[in-house]
């Protein structure tokens, strides 16, 4: 490529124990939207890192803008050469403007103070031309995470970016969230503005992007046309093998109901205008059942998660399990207790303890079964849990001892799957399970979903793919707006009819129309 906006030579990064890159490659052309691809734990986002000036490569030239960088460059150098990453945690602060978190630090001056008129039409003009909805004084913390990405994006429009890195930037964005950013990339590409876009969805890599590089293990594999690939040979470049995306089999061997809730309601709440109010929410699960649960952003699947599992509260309902009542559950310690494990959707706040070890995380909620003769762990029975899960899961880590925050996303991912594994609940919840994991690993884990079925654990799925709720599921519930529309076996399923049962503003008749 002769007009080369960013080329990566033999960039090598290495932590203890780990070669995260490998001698890699990259070059993204001007005005293009580049797609990096990988496996879990692959280096993608290490890669970005070294872009970024977060972190330092070991080896490897980078050339930008024509010129080649100092290996030794700041974040805030790489920004003003033109690179701007769009982190998933974003560093917005929230009880600020829209207009004051685009310009922080460089405000507009006029005679030494903030011009703020200035700044607020500054802001408004870049709102415009990305065609947003977006009052530039409004307060950052009243808006969704889409808003919040967008303001990131507006951002990056300020400093002049020429090269814009998206991390996983549709992990947590609704199916519409997710088209307006792709409008908004195709905008971006207009204006000759590069981005790198790094997904698992790789039906969105078709969708938006023109070009794409592999990697595997730290290593460059290939890249090229997005357009003269399909996404299965995208997920054999990336897995080095063929993937099938498993269906659940009936296996026919259904048991009795081991939990059941009983008109679950709660109010809306004070205190969090988002909260979702529930309406007389009820289910049942059979041991060795696969349920899912389907609907929109908002609908109320995570909630009803959340309170069965103790960790939040309700007005009025009822939760058994084997038929005795165990509600009302006052803490998810209690919820353990009764016998349900829950893997929630947003890992990094409420699932890891980022600085502790990939063992203490794994087994800790389990301990108490690990013990031996009251008072001592029982070291070698910890070492065997933990060796079974990480070749079960292929946790890709160096050794139990380093830190969860260490490890690649999706690999975080896998160790809370085994922490809830380990635990051998009688009802498992997992919320978005395969979030943020790589096409082979997904398959591994629906695979483990089945294998706990099958061991009688009553499982619940919850997931914003439809295919995936589909593919693992024996029946599936359906959620609108803090309300049950209906339930029916999957085999019967098909996305138009979920989706009638999901959506807003479907006539009631639906409701009663399945069962
Ligand atoms: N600070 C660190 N200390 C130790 N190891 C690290 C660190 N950062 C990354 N690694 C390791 O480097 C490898 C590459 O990780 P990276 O986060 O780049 O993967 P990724 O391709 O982004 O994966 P994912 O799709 O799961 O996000 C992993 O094995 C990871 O554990
Ligand atoms: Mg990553």
């Amino acid at each position: 490529m002769a007009d080369a906006l960013l080329r990566v030579r033999d960039v090598r990064k290495t932590f203890p124990g780990v070669v995260a890159l490998d001698g890699v490659q990259l070059t993204v052309g001007r005005g293009e939207v580049h797609a990096l691809l990988g496996e879990n734990g692959a280096g993608k986002s290490t890669l970005l890192k070294t872009l970024a000036g977060a972190q330092r490569a070991d080896q490897g030239t980078i050339d930008f803008d024509g010129r080649t960088l100092s290996p030794d460059d700041t974040p805030i150098q790489r920004q003003q050469a033109g690179i701007v990453t769009i982190y998933q945690e974003f560093n917005l602060l929230p009880a600020m403007s829209v207009a004051e978190n685009m310009y922080i630090g460089r405000e507009p001056l006029r005679n030494g103070l903030i011009d703020w008129q200035q700044m607020f039409r500054d802001a408004q003009k870049i709102i415009d031309d990305l065609g947003l909805e977006l009052g530039p004084k409004t307060q950052v913390r009243k808006l969704s995470v889409a808003e919040q990405q967008m303001v990131e994006i507006s951002k990056a429009l300020t400093m002049n970016a020429q090269l814009i890195i998206m991390d996983e930037p549709t992990a947590a964005l609704s199916g519409r969230e997710v088209d307006k950013l792709h409008e908004i990339i195709r905008d971006l590409k207009a204006k000759g503005i590069s981005i790198i876009y790094v997904s698992h969805k790789l039906n969105e890599v078709k969708a938006v992007c023109d070009r794409y590089t592999v990697f595997r293990d730290g290593k460059y594999i290939t890249s090229g046309s997005v357009a003269d690939v399909t996404v299965n040979d995208m997920v054999r470049q990336m897995v080095g093998r063929d993937v099938e995306f498993l269906k659940k089999q009936a296996t026919g061997t259904v048991g009795d109901v081991v939990l059941k809730i009983q008109g679950v309601s709660r109010a809306g709440s004070v205190s969090d205008p988002h909260a979702v109010v529930l309406r007389d929410m009820s289910v049942e699960v059979r041991a060795g059942e696969i349920v899912g649960f389907a609907g929109l952003v908002g609908a109320g699947r995570t909630e009803l998660a959340r309170v069965i599992f103790g960790a939040d509260p309700c007005d009025e309902g009822i939760v058994y399990v084997n038929g005795n009542q165990i509600s009302p559950l006052r803490s998810p310690k209690q919820g353990i207790d009764a016998g349900i494990a829950l893997v929630p959707e947003d890992r990094k706040q409420q699932a890891c303890f980022l600085v502790h070890s990939i063992r203490q995380n794994m087994t800790l909620p389990s301990l108490g079964r690990l013990t031996k003769w009251k008072y001592f762990i029982d070291e070698a029975a910890e070492t065997k849990l933990i060796e079974e899960y990480r070749q079960k899961l292929r946790v890709k880590m160096a050794n139990d001892q380093v830190a969860i925050g260490t490890l690649s996303g999706g690999n975080q991912q896998k160790v809370i799957l085994a922490r809830c594994m380990a635990l051998k609940p009688k009802v498992l919840i997992v919320d978005e399970p395969t979030r943020g994991i790589d096409v082979g690993a997904k398959a591994e884990v629906h695979q483990v979903l089945f294998d706990m079925a099958r061991s009688g654990i009553a499982v619940i799925v919850i997931s914003s793919e439809l295919p995936e709720v589909m593919a693992v599921s024996d029946r599936i519930v359906t959620f609108r707006e803090g309300q049950i529309t209906g339930s029916m076996p999957a085999g019967e399923a098909t996305e138009e009819k979920l989706m009638s049962r999901m959506a807003i503003g479907v006539g009631e008749h639906h409701v009663h129309a399945a069962e």
